[in-house]
């Protein structure tokens, strides 16, 4: 069976031998950069992950592996711009280290670099894969539509937030198991499951990544600290607090995230956030997603040890420091 250290290893050698053309210089070494700049590789590993499932020649969806790795590299260059952010993986943004113009025209043809390894795939499962892809990525765009209007409503609900973070974050990982599914060769209800659970694994992830946005030792976790709390982003954590507190703590709440002064801001709503333990709170809604997620991993009709690494995966989605 393939560890995901293996994968991982796979992975790196593969991007690495991606030769990209050299001109015009400042369309193609910024994706150089995204690509080759230590990214965890999940999405990619969970393509083949669920590839070998079903096939021994898992090697068959390394095209899919790798167009999502970019199609997600390209998610982030645009996000960077969007949330103002500075630092990624411990070096500074694609924006920030070039320029906002750059980094949206390198986006852009990341998106068609994805596309290019998305679509090569045996005929016969191109048309299944890309519907997949396609609804996949125009659904990322309405989650991060809906994580910018969040940002200036103050009446957002869990129900909303969740739904904003599934498409946003999870419907990717989902796609990730589903499309490596089906290079593998696998029956339509197993790849019900596998997208179900990638759902599930989804939002216990993106809940991680806030609880690590404000939480997160920043050397570890690559990126600034407070990012979310500086751009009033519609959170688990501010949910809950809004939603938990007493009219007194509430108006302190509302007077912070109106508070110019950065630094008071993220302390000040980080201590709130530790008062009324929704940091606690967070940590539980990952512990139920990560259940949910093993229990729809049962349902597979496919051997309990080939699925040991999906199962060693989901926690550490929800366990880890970066
Ligand atoms: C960051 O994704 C964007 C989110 C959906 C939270 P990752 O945490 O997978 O980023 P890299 O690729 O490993 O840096
Ligand atoms: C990212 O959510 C989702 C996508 C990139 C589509 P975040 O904005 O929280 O991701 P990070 O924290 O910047 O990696
Ligand atoms: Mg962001
Ligand atoms: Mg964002
Ligand atoms: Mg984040």
């Amino acid at each position: 069976m393939l560890k995901l250290k293996e994968i991982q290893t796979l992975l790196e050698g593969e991007f690495s031998e991606i030769k990209f053309p050299i001109s015009p210089e400042k369309l193609y070494q910024p994706i150089k950069y995204a690509v080759n700049n230590g990214g965890k590789r999940i999405r990619p590993a969970l393509t083949l992950l669920a590839a070998e499932l079903f096939t021994d020649e898992y090697k068959k969806a390394l095209p899919q592996a790798i167009g999502l790795e970019l199609f997600h590299n390209f998610t982030l260059l645009h996000d960077d711009i969007m949330d103002n952010a500075e630092v990624r993986r411990n070096q500074p943004t694609v924006h920030k280290k070039w320029n906002e113009n750059i980094a949206i025209l390198s986006g852009d043809a990341m998106l068609i670099e994805a596309y290019k390894y998305i679509s090569n795939a045996d005929p016969s499962l191109m048309p299944e894969t890309l519907k997949v892809f396609n609804q996949t990525a125009i659904e990322v765009c309405e989650g991060q539509q809906y994580d910018m209007d969040f940002e200036s409503r103050m009446d957002v609900s869990e129900k909303e937030y969740l739904q904003m973070i599934k498409l946003k974050t999870a419907v990717l990982l989902a796609a990730s198991l589903k499309i490596g599914a089906i290079v593998g060769g696998a029956d339509a209800l197993s790849q019900k499951i596998l997208y179900d659970f990638g759902i599930k694994i989804g939002l216990g992830f993106q809940l991680k990544d806030d609880f690590l946005d404000t939480f997160g030792n920043p050397e570890v976790f690559g990126k600034n600290i407070g990012g979310d709390i500086v751009s009033n982003k519609k959170t688990f954590l501010l949910i809950k607090a809004l939603e938990t507190s007493n009219e007194n703590k509430k108006r302190e709440l509302q007077q912070l995230l109106a508070e110019p002064n950065i630094d008071k801001k993220i302390e000040g709503i980080k201590n709130i956030y530790i008062d009324l333990g929704v940091d606690e709170a967070a940590t539980n809604m990952m512990g139920e997603y990560y259940t949910q997620a093993t229990n729809m991993l049962n349902e597979l009709s496919v051997e309990n040890q080939k699925k040991e690494e999906l199962y060693n995966l989901a926690k550490k989605l929800i366990q880890r420091d970066k």
